[in-house]
């Protein structure tokens, strides 16, 4: 894992937009995954602006989507359709070419869960995986004790998670229990992924997920297996990592060529 640690929130967002740009600038037709959640707020709005002022094309893009509740409408005001509406596509001038978001009405969830899978495969695979953490551990949706050998399917929320995305539904909503999450083995098979954390919140995450045992009681730490991840933090999300100045050390001499933003 590569550990990129900005001073502050605006910066990660930044270098996490710039990371994103740069892929869609040299391979125009990519198949990126997205996340949804506070964290990518700031990561879509700086994309958004880079992409405006760069004139950066988006409309051969391919996109997939890491989660939806199940039992929410695309136009709910707390569907994760509707987040990305608000928060990036519909800025979006010309692109996406495809928007793939799992289907929380569909009524055989198996055979949405496998028709995801299979829309990914015949996309190519995901060549840029965008995620964010829980404090849990989980990536996408995959909660504590998820299968490592996991893909999309359903999944039950944690008391936890339900109670910190309560934020996202008016006050007399409940929030879902059930939602269909790509799982461990499809985030792992993304050919890059570009994980994004702020704030001291997120620090005991970020340090178990670079620095713990890879378990399925946290489902980030697989991301040790990947190739090739990038975790985009800010300094106080970095502030439980023992190797702390090592990664500031490692990102300071790296040479240009080696450079993804
Ligand atoms: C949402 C998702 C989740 C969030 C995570 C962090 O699509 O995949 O894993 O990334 O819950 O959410 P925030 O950014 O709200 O702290």
């Amino acid at each position: 894992m590569e550990v990129i640690i900005e001073p502050d929130v605006d910066a990660a967002a930044e270098l996490a937009a710039r990371i994103l740009v740069r892929r869609i600038r040299e391979h125009p037709a990519s198949v990126l995954g997205l996340a949804t959640g506070g964290t990518q707020e700031r990561v879509y709005a700086a994309l958004l602006r880079l992409v405006h002022s760069d004139r950066i094309p988006t409309d051969q893009l391919v996109t997939f989507n890491l989660d939806e509740y199940v039992g929410l409408a695309p136009d709910h005001p707390a569907s994760y359709h509707r987040y990305m509406q608000q928060h990036l596509f519909a800025a979006m001038e010309g692109g996406p070419k495809r928007i793939n978001i799992p289907n929380g009405l569909a009524r055989d969830i198996v055979a949405e869960c496998a028709g995801y899978e299979q829309a990914i495969r015949e996309a190519g695979g995901i060549d840029l995986q965008l995620l964010g953490i829980g404090e849990d551990g989980h990536i996408g949706f995959n909660e504590p004790t998820s299968s490592l050998g996991s893909r999309t399917r359903l999944k039950t929320l944690t008391a936890e998670t339900r109670w910190i995305n309560r934020a996202f539904f008016k006050p007399d909503e409940e929030v879902p229990h059930h939602v269909i999450t790509m799982g461990v083995v499809t985030i792992m098979e993304a050919r890059t992924c570009l994980m994004v954390a702020f704030g001291e919140r997120k620090a005991a995450a970020i340090a178990a997920m670079v620095e713990g045992p890879v378990t399925a009681m946290f489902p980030a730490s697989a991301l040790q297996y990947h190739r090739d991840t990038m975790v985009v933090i800010d300094e106080p999300a970095a502030s439980q990592l023992k190797l702390r100045d090592y990664y500031q050390g490692v990102y300071a001499a790296k040479p240009a060529w080696q450079r993804r933003d």
